[in-house]
């Protein structure tokens, strides 16, 4: 899955594929009425299209040569109120077409948006964020040309060449031919052009998502790279990947300098053998100068289509490797299955019980094995070992991130895979090592926006883990603005909102991933103070770090590469001299100074 991911990108997959395409139409379905006016309106604007050389025709001809001015008048009016009618049903047309494409590709991200809420954890592991980003933005977008203007207008432009060329054969079938001899000369081009298209659009591709995937790194990393004095080194690096892009543009931009101005070439070819034919044609009398004047307006308006749908099917290429990764996303069900008649208890007493887990982030690859404990309500565990020793991990098993391979996890005696999974977040509350705040308030963070907390228990719960002398002294106090990741705020800070957001969450269960950074003596008593109040009247799992925490623990769990090597309290474990003893050498003991 992660490889597919990475070559997204890079796909440029056919022009056209049926099957695409009709996944993509089911999502103007529900506007059909749109579809149907504009398709209306823009068979009437191409209909409106020849009747101008028509006219034209009939003024020279009938009028002008016979020196009737009045008729003059009247076709010139008659030109005019064309020319009018064209414009306002263009104004509809246009208006109906963006309607459609922005209606559309609205519903289509909303979509896209709800289904990346239901991605599992496990997904967002392997699927870098700027790939997710593009996909709602970019990919989208490419998708409005194809609903708004595309497929509409390549029927107009279909009905304006059949149109043009039932009127000129009606006028002069000989003339037609003289004009239409150029027409091989240009399905050859066009045809060469589109072949390089193709070529040179896989190759900027590639380059803007080389471009796109350096610069986010780099952006996410800036930190290490100025700490490291590497700006120099990555400026080059970031120019010679700019470069390739350019290049790749110009390339492309090239067969489109030579692509228009060819078309320009031809269609004047056109219309000088059709000067040349029908000028002689005209001093033999064997044709009048309406015609000729017909003609070549009509040859003009019959070679603006042509150079149209040539971009029409730049348009539709665009859209079709789009829609393509856009459905792949849809398409990806890493999702926790919700069960089918989920119980959901009035409430949760807080038990907690693992009965011989196992768990792989990778196929058999397993990082807890054979896990089981049982928690009764109220009670804390914590939880210790080495890093990687799978401690994280049983946090993310047991509120469902991920599921587990084998084994049972009940809470109240339930299997959580039977439980609803509101349930389950409403009544776990998880304080991380790294914290994270969203860009708002620091009401806003705490609450989370849930109406049941009121602006009271914010600042109850933020004054019982310690957190409102520093909250309050902030400017705006409850209504700072935490700028996007709490930037603005310290480490210890960001912790007692934390803190303050579990509180006030007041969960039947909480969990504690205990921060490894030390804090400053007076923040570290805060913090102390603050957990021992979160830990009071509820079931807790603490990933421990401070031995405060561990020594009042009910039972200490000593995990070992995944697996649990001893269990006990804090001095039954010392007394066991085990693998609990060792680390506590090593780990804790400078801890009993400090705290
Ligand atoms: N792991 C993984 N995929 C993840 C997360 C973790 O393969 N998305 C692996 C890690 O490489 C590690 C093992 O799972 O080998 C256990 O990780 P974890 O439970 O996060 O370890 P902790 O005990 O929490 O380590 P730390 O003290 O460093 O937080
Ligand atoms: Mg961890």
């Amino acid at each position: 899955m992660a490889s597919d991911y990475k070559t997204d990108d890079e796909i440029l997959g056919k022009a056209y594929d049926a099957k695409l395409m009709r996944r993509l139409l089911a999502y103007v379905k529900p506007y059909k009425g749109y579809i149907l006016a504009a398709i209306l309106l823009s068979i009437l604007v191409a209909a409106l299209g020849p009747v101008r050389p028509y006219l034209t025709k009939i003024a020279i001809d009938d009028h002008i040569t016979h020196g009737n001015y009045r008729g003059v008048i009247l076709v010139t009016m008659l030109l005019f109120a064309t020319l009018i009618l064209q414009s306002v049903i263009q104004y509809f047309l246009t208006y109906y077409t963006q309607l459609l494409g922005q209606r559309t590709i609205l519903d289509l991200r909303t979509q896209l948006f709800r289904h990346t809420q239901k991605l599992a954890v496990r997904f967002y592991d392997k699927t870098p964020i700027g790939r997710l980003v593009t996909r709602l933005t970019n990919d989208v977008e490419s998708l409005n040309e194809l609903f708004s203007s595309g497929i509409i207008m390549v029927f107009s432009d279909v009905f304006i060449i059949v149109w043009i060329l039932i009127f000129m054969f009606s006028m002069d079938w000989e003339l037609s031919l003289v004009s239409l001899s150029v027409l091989p000369l240009l399905i050859y081009g066009t045809f060469l052009f589109r072949k390089k298209v193709r070529e040179t659009y896989r190759e900027v591709r590639l380059h803007i998502a080389r471009l796109n995937s350096y610069m986010q790194e780099h952006i996410t990393g800036m930190f290490v790279v100025q700490i490291f004095n590497k700006e120099k080194a990555e400026f080059k690096n970031f120019s010679s990947v700019n470069e390739d892009h350019k290049k790749a543009n110009i390339d492309s931009i090239f067969y489109y300098a030579v692509f228009f101005p060819s078309v320009e070439f031809v269609s004047s070819l056109a219309i000088a053998l059709i000067i040349w034919y029908g000028g002689g044609e005209i001093v033999q009398n064997k044709m009048t100068l309406g015609v000729l004047f017909a003609f070549i307006q009509f040859t003009e308006m019959f070679f603006r289509p042509i150079r149209d749908l040539s971009e029409k099917y730049n348009i539709l290429q665009t859209a079709m490797a789009s829609s393509e990764r856009i459905f792949k996303l849809l398409d990806n069900n890493t999702i926790i299955e919700e069960a089918e008649n989920p119980v959901i208890p009035a409430s949760l007493k807080g038990e907690i019980e693992f009965k011989n887990v196992w768990f792989a982030y990778n196929g058999e690859d397993h990082v807890l094995k054979n896990i089981s404990f049982k928690i009764e309500p109220g009670q804390t565990y914590a939880i210790v070992g080495a890093t990687g020793a799978g401690k994280t991990s049983i946090i993310n098993i047991l509120t469902r991130f991920y599921d587990i391979n084998k084994g049972e996890i009940l809470l109240d005696g339930i299997n959580i895979k039977d439980l609803g999974k509101t349930v389950i977040n409403k009544n776990i509350a998880i304080v991380l090592q790294d914290v994270f705040l969203f860009s708002g308030t620091v009401e806003a963070n705490i609450s989370m926006n849930n109406e049941n907390i009121t602006p009271e228990v914010i600042r109850r719960s933020a004054g019982a883990v310690g957190a409102a002398a520093f909250i309050e002294a902030l400017p705006g106090a409850y209504s700072y603005m935490v700028k996007e990741r709490g930037a603005t705020l310290s480490v210890g800070q960001k912790q007692l909102i934390s803190f303050a957001r579990a509180l006030a969450h007041d969960p039947k269960i909480l969990i504690l991933d205990e921060a490894t950074s030390s804090v400053d003596t007076e923040t570290e008593i805060l913090i102390q103070n603050a957990i021992k109040k979160l830990l009071t009247g509820r079931t807790s799992i603490v990933i421990a770090h401070r031995l405060s925490t561990i020594q009042n623990a009910d039972k200490i769990l000593v995990l070992h590469k995944g697996e649990i090597k001893e269990a006990g309290t804090h001095q039954e474990l010392l007394a066991n001299r085990g693998i609990y003893y060792k680390l506590y050498q090593l780990q804790y003991k400078d801890q009993e100074i400090g705290a």
